[in-house]
């Protein structure tokens, strides 16, 4: 008996836990959506678009930018990363970016 109510205890206590995270990341989802360009950014494409490495068209080169978005348009600049170049790995860095997610990270660049 003693064991049981222990149990139910430890069960309620994760379920509680478990609720509480859920609702501090629905809070974080809703409330830094713009910061999180920038988080994602700094983890999936600074690494080669911060200083050009490897000739990657550089963050706030708006001209270059501009140039790409009218030659080839945004939807072809999506999907060059989605499906990588010669020197950029497929998604950028990024496992999880929709493409929505990568359309403001090139909005974001191009600033
Ligand atoms: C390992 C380095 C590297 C990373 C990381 C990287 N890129 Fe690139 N990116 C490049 C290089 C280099 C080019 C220039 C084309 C080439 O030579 O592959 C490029 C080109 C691009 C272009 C232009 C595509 C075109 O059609 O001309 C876009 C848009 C782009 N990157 C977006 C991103 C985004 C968004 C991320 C992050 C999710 C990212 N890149 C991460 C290296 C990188």
């Amino acid at each position: 008996m003693r064991s049981i109510t222990a149990f139910l205890a430890k069960t309620s206590h994760a379920l509680g836990g478990s609720v509480a995270i859920l609702m501090l990341s629905t809070a974080m989802i809703n409330s830094v959506a713009a910061a999180d360009t920038e988080t994602t950014y700094n983890n999936s494409c600074a690494a080669c678009h911060d200083s050009g490495a490897l000739n990657a068209p550089k963050k706030g080169d708006s001209a270059k930018w501009q140039q790409l978005k009218q030659q080839k348009g945004l939807p072809a600049l999506i999907n060059s990363v989605k499906g990588g170049m010669i020197q950029m790995p497929a998604g950028g860095l990024c496992d999880s970016c929709s493409d929505d997610d990568y359309r403001k990270l090139i909005d974001y660049m191009s600033k």
